[in-house]
């Protein structure tokens, strides 16, 4: 029998710290066909994460990875890079995930890591920029307009090479519950959108 190996469904890992609506975007766009890949685990350092339940609910493993339940950072780096390759993933995507990820994942997975961003990066970027601290900043900042950015993960916040970008304006009245959540609408669009062109080769 012929094999075609570029037509095999990629695998993904998503990593998360909170709700996971992005996880979700991203389950439901497998499902239906627009992402030509499955979230085969969801990795989460927050035991509550209501993400973790989407997962659940889709019946996709779950881990929690905690840096402080190993001996040491290159042990914990090493136990999540093997359990990647065990799991034959592909691709990673962050998604609201809080935490820098070990050095020997990001060099192993190059090219391959991408995260969602709620700002027009290279603006209100960098650690401490997430959550509603962001949206604060724009609107504290006077910018007209805010988005999304999806971008390459590399070993700094917030710094790889920028995908793709989705713009919305800033309204007079906005407070940063308003902007995120007209941010999150985009985000749950470009996110998958980004991720099945990256899967096609197109940033190539
Ligand atoms: C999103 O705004 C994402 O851009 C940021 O964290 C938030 C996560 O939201 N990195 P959710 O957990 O996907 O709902």
């Amino acid at each position: 029998m012929e094999s075609n190996v570029s037509s095999e469904r990629k695998k993904i890992a998503v990593f998360i710290s909170g709700g996971g609506s992005n996880l979700q975007a991203l389950i439901d766009a497998s499902k239906s066909g627009q992402l030509t890949a499955d979230i085969v685990w969801v990795v989460s350092n927050m035991k509550k994460a209501f993400g973790l339940k989407r997962a659940e609910n889709e019946h996709i493993e779950t881990f929690i990875y905690k840096k402080k339940n190993y001996d040491s950072p290159k042990t914990a780096g090493n136990d999540l890079l093997q359990k990647l390759q065990e799991r034959n993933i592909d691709y990673i995507a962050t998604a609201g995930y809080l935490q820098l990820l070990p050095s020997v994942v990001v060099k192993a997975f190059r090219n391959k890591i991408v995260n969602i961003h709620p700002a027009l990066l290279p603006k209100y970027g960098g650690k401490g920029m997430y959550g509603q601290n962001v949206h604060k900043a724009v609107l504290e900042s006077g910018d007209s307009e805010s988005g999304a950015t999806v971008h390459l993960v590399d070993e700094i916040y917030d710094n790889g090479k920028i995908l793709e970008q989705a713009k919305v304006a800033v309204l007079d009245d906005d407070t940063p519950e308003s902007l995120a959540a007209r941010v999150l609408e985009q985000e749950h669009k470009l996110y998958p959108e980004t991720i099945e062109k990256l899967i096609k080769g197109k940033y190539e």
